[in-house]
């Protein structure tokens, strides 16, 4: 079975083999996007066949003059995009938390909230009353909404579970939904996302819980890709972070850390240490935080959804690029700091809040958030024999009025798996 989509304005985020394929983008190098103008994109099943100059269409419909099954899309006057990678999402949760968000407009702030048994604890009651055929709906329907923004491969994390039974359950939950959706999904254990009530004068016995109990039962599973800990003050240490990760790395897990949101927490750190895939949030990212990332493998995540809802300090972004190091951009999409899972929103946001241009978005929400959730062999950018997870715009004067037009969706078609969706 073969598409082809002609006559496109522009084919952005390319990439010519011959010399590897990049596994991400850093620095200088975020401002610059391969791109053709009047392209084609040949897509054969699932994969990426083929894409060049609409100058070179003879060759290619001479080879496939005997193929069949060749579905052709005229897409004159719109782009088409490799599909955002959205590399931090709690996607899976029970309803919402919008009684919150009026406290919040009121005044109070996320960690008063937390503090009074709202925030994280709010979503783990709601989900324990939840069944997971009802959890399983309620995602898949987010899912479907995020797929139609553009939104190709997404992480998912669990941490409104809080118990063994419950946090395997959520696992259970985003297993479903790696089988019934069209969408690249990893897993990520987070049970160290906040300190269930009963355990609040002993942090540590519930760590330990998480070490003996959930760690070993989510391997023996094989529930994760990842591993994940909120290392943030009023949440958990650096050196419970470093018990936690030690303990996952004996199961293979490598981590995808919640860092230096609230403070100058070390979180960072402590995640270069256990050669975290990505370290997310990072509003406080100081020269040292810097320092020990750019001696790294380690993704610094920005969240820009999250920083935006609750008002928070903006990291310095461009103070890290400047630096030379690489920036993603993900969406958080959770019910209390980011209840959007819009990755073109992601965009605009970041040009505006951080000064980002649109090329450093388009980097940070493909290639580099494919590298933070280890699909960047596969998808991130549009190379021959990667996933054909694309879309086609609706028609736009240029790729800058992506980020610009804010608001609205300005896609029109979404392949997925070389699938019209
Ligand atoms: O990434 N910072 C920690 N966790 C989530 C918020 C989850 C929630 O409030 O439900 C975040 O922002
Ligand atoms: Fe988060």
């Amino acid at each position: 079975m073969k598409l082809l989509i002609k006559n496109i304005k522009k084919l952005v985020q390319i990439e010519e083999e011959g010399n590897q394929l990049k596994t991400k983008v850093s620095g200088k190098d975020m401002n610059k996007l391969n791109c053709i103008d009047n392209a084609y994109l040949l897509i054969n099943n699932d994969f990426i066949e083929d894409f060049g100059s609409m100058s070179e269409i003879e060759v290619i419909n001479k080879k496939n003059k005997d193929c069949e099954y060749l579905t052709e899309i005229d897409a004159e006057g719109r782009m088409v995009f490799p599909s955002f990678c959205d590399s931090h999402t709690h996607l899976v949760y029970a309803g919402s938390r919008e009684i919150e968000y009026i406290d919040k407009i009121k005044g109070l702030s996320y960690e008063e909230i937390a503090k009074r048994g709202g925030g994280i604890l709010n979503s783990s009651k709601l989900l324990h009353n939840t069944s997971e055929e009802e959890l399983i709906a309620q995602a898949f329907e987010r899912l479907e909404e995020i797929k139609m923004f553009g939104t190709g491969a997404v992480e998912i994390k669990s941490g409104y579970g809080l118990s063994v039974e419950d946090e395997i359950k959520m696992l259970r939950v985003i297993k479903k939904l790696k089988e019934i959706s069209p969408l690249t999904i990893k897993s990520t254990f987070l049970g160290a996302h906040a300190v269930p009530a009963e355990y609040k004068s002993n942090q540590k016995a519930y760590v330990d819980l998480i070490i003996n109990k959930m760690l070993p039962k989510v391997a023996e599973e094989n529930l994760a890709d990842f591993v994940d800990v909120f290392c943030d003050r009023g949440f958990f240490t650096v050196e419970e972070t470093d018990r936690i990760l030690s303990a996952a790395a004996k199961y293979g897990l490598r981590p995808k850390i919640h860092a230096n949101e609230l403070d100058y927490s070390g979180g960072i750190q402590i995640g270069v240490k256990h050669n975290a895939l990505s370290v997310d949030h990072l509003e406080y990212t100081g020269d040292e935080e810097i320092k020990a990332l750019l001696k790294s493998n380690t993704m610094p995540t920005i969240l820009p959804g999250a920083a935006f809802f609750l008002g928070m300090v903006y990291a310095p972004v461009r103070k890290m690029m400047n630096a030379g190091l690489p920036i993603a951009l993900a969406s958080d999409f959770n019910p209390g700091s980011s209840p959007s899972g819009n990755m073109q929103f992601v965009c605009s946001l970041a040009c505006i809040a951080y000064k980002m241009t649109p090329e450093e978005v388009f980097n940070a929400t493909t290639i580099n958030t494919a590298y933070a959730m280890d699909v960047n062999k596969e998808l991130g950018t549009i190379a021959r024999g990667k996933k054909a997870n694309v879309f086609i715009t609706k028609p736009i004067p240029s790729y800058e009025f992506m980020p610009y037009a804010f608001g609205s969706n300005k896609i029109e078609k979404v392949i997925i798996n070389g699938k019209i969706q």
